[in-house]
C-alpha cells in the first residue's frame, strides 16, 4: 500500500484526490482542505486520513465517516510550541514589539526617549482565555508565572485540577469585562464562528489586548479592525487568519496589530512530535487497531 503525502504545492481537492490513487493513508495540513465532495471523490484504497494538527477544521469528518475512513489528529503535543507563541503574542501586543522592530529597520530611530512606544505591563492584569482545552489550559499555566490572574469561559467548569485556580464564566457577560487580555483558543467549528464579533468586543474593557492562535475564523475581521481604529481594542496579535493565507488588508494598515504566519506550534521539537503522532495514528489504523488519535 502506498502512502499518500500531499506536496506543498498541493492544495485543491481534484490534486489531492489525484495523488491519493492506490494510497492506504493521506497525511495532510490544515493548508489543505478535505471537504465532502474531495472526501467522496477519494479512492476505495484510502483507509486513514492524518492531519499534521490538531484543528481538524479543513476535513470533513462525517464524509469521511461514511466512508469509514479514519481521521486522526496530533492533540497534545503541541499545546506547549502554542502556548509559547500566545504568551509571544500577548508580550509583543502589549509592549509594542511589532512597532519598536518596524523603527528600528527603518532606520530612523533617535535612540531612548522616556515616553517612546510605552506599553502596557502584563504582570497582574487579567487574562481571559476563551476555550479551556489542552492548549488554553497551558495558556493559563504560563500566564500564571506573570502573575496573570486567569479567566475562562467554556461550555463547562473544568474540574479543580485542571482549572488550577482558573475563574470561570458561564456567560460571555461576566467574562468579556474581565479580560484585560484575551485570548482565544477554541476550535474552528460553526459554533465558534465569528465569535468575537462587534457585540462581544463592546464588553471588553476599553484598551484590551486581543490575541488569536487558535483559528482565524473565530474573529469577525471587520469588527476587530473597527475597534483596533477606535481604540476599543488597544492591541491585537494575530497568528491565525480568516481564509489564510490572505490577510484582511485592513490589519497591514495598523500599527497597534501584530501579525505572524500561523506559527503556532512551528518548533522543531514539536514539529517531529506531531510527525510521528500522525505516524503512529496510521501505523495503528494500517494494523487494524484503533488509533488513540482519532478524532471520531
Ligand atoms: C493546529 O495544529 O491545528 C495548528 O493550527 C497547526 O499548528
Amino acid at each position: 500500500m502506498r502512502l499518500g503525502s500531499i506536496p506543498k504545492t498541493c492544495r485543491g481537492g481534484a490534486d489531492i484526490v489525484r495523488l491519493a490513487q492506490g494510497a492506504a493513508a493521506i497525511v495532510c495540513c490544515p493548508a489543505e482542505r478535505l471537504d465532502a465532495a474531495t472526501i467522496m471523490a477519494l479512492p476505495d484504497t484510502v483507509r486513514v486520513i492524518a492531519t499534521f494538527s490538531v484543528g481538524y477544521d479543513h476535513i470533513a469528518v462525517e464524509a469521511a465517516a461514511a466512508r469509514d475512513i479514519i481521521v486522526c489528529n496530533t492533540p497534545g503535543v503541541l499545546s506547549v510550541a502554542t502556548a509559547e507563541t500566545v504568551m509571544l503574542l500577548i508580550l509583543a501586543a502589549a509592549r509594542r514589539a511589532g512597532e519598536g522592530e518596524r523603527l528600528v529597520r527603518s532606520g530612523e530611530w533617535q535612540g531612548w526617549a522616556p515616553t517612546q512606544l510605552v506599553g502596557t505591563q502584563i504582570s497582574g492584569k487579567r487574562l481571559g482565555i476563551f476555550g479551556m482545552g489542552r492548549i488554553g489550559r497551558e495558556v493559563g499555566r504560563m500566564a500564571r508565572a506573570f502573575e496573570m490572574q486567569v479567566h475562562y469561559r467554556d461550555q463547562a467548569r473544568l474540574p479543580e485540577n485542571l482549572e488550577q485556580g482558573a475563574i470561570f464564566h458561564d456567560t460571555d457577560k461576566t467574562f468579556l469585562p474581565q479580560c484585560q487580555v484575551l485570548s482565544l483558543n477554541a476550535p474552528g467549528d460553526p459554533s465558534t464562528r465569528h465569535w468575537l464579533n462587534a457585540e462581544r468586543i463592546a464588553l471588553l474593557p476599553k484598551g484590551a489586548i486581543v490575541v488569536n492562535a487558535a483559528r482565524g475564523t473565530l474573529v469577525d475581521d471587520t469588527a476587530l479592525i473597527a475597534a483596533l481604529q477606535n481604540g476599543h481594542v488597544g492591541y491585537a496579535g494575530l497568528d491565525v487568519y480568516d481564509g489564510e493565507p490572505m490577510v484582511h488588508r485592513g490589519y497591514l494598515g495598523l500599527q497597534n496589530v501584530v501579525l505572524l504566519p500561523h506559527l503556532g506550534s512551528a518548533t522543531a521539537e514539536t514539529r517531529n512530535a506531531m510527525g510521528f503522532l500522525a505516524l503512529d495514528g496510521i501505523d495503528a489504523v494500517l494494523a487494524g487497531r484503533a488509533p488513540s488519535n482519532s478524532v471520531s
